[in-house]
């Protein structure tokens, strides 16, 4: 899906230059690029989800909006900044690369676990948990694509897309911890392969 990284490269050079000689106000937020009295600059993401996989009980950018609605406080997911009901644009803040050999941190598991146990909190099984999805910025993991969803203590309705999870799904099952397990061996095995 299409997606505009907003940054021009004029914020960056002011912002790097700026971290250069001052204290950055929020130490965990790198996608701030300004916060002053005259605004605030924030790098974000825009995704426009197609109508493509909608069926009579699933609107997929109605679904994603509604759990990053109920999300929104909590700091696994890219915060949403703005959702563009007509044009279908969903808007977060930007939160890093995907994760891969270089940048995992130590702690992932530890941060897995968090994030597994706020998804529960929330009564959410977000179904999809792939490599991509896993991004890091400032050495936190963040889940972001909640399109697909889902109350965690009910089953997926039975015309949901079969491919749903793909490889990362575990058998019949859908389980975010075991596809969240799987994502991560699959990146560290990628990166051997490359190494060889
Ligand atoms: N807020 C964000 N910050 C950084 N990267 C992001 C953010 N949102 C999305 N991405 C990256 O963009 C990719 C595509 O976004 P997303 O998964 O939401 O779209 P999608 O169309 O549902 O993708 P797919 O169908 O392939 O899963 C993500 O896998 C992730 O790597
Ligand atoms: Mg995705």
């Amino acid at each position: 899906m299409k997606q505009r990284y907003f940054a021009s490269t004029f914020f960056l050079l002011t912002s790097m230059k700026k971290k250069c000689f001052t204290e950055e106000k929020d130490k965990n937020a790198s996608n701030v690029l300004k916060d002053d009295v005259s605004g605030k600059t924030v790098l974000s993401v825009s995704k426009t989800v197609s109508r493509k996989w909608d069926e009579e009980n699933i609107d997929v950018y109605e679904n994603e909006k509604k759990w990053l609605q109920k999300l929104k406080d909590t700091d696994i997911i890219a915060r949403p900044i703005n959702f563009d009901d007509e044009n279908r644009i969903i808007t977060t803040e930007y939160a890093g690369e995907s994760v891969n050999k270089d940048n995992l941190p130590e702690d992932w598991e530890e941060q897995r676990d968090r994030i597994l146990k706020t998804l529960a909190d929330y009564d959410c099984r977000h179904n999809d948990i792939k490599p991509n999805e896993l991004v890091i910025q400032d050495g936190k993991i963040r889940l972001v694509d909640f399109g697909w969803a889902y109350n965690r203590k009910k089953s997926n309705p039975d015309n949901w897309p079969e491919r749903l999870g793909s490889e990362f799904k575990c058998g019949d099952r859908f389980d975010d911890e075991c596809s969240f397990n799987k994502s991560i061996k699959h990146i560290l095995k990628k990166q051997e392969k490359k190494e060889e």
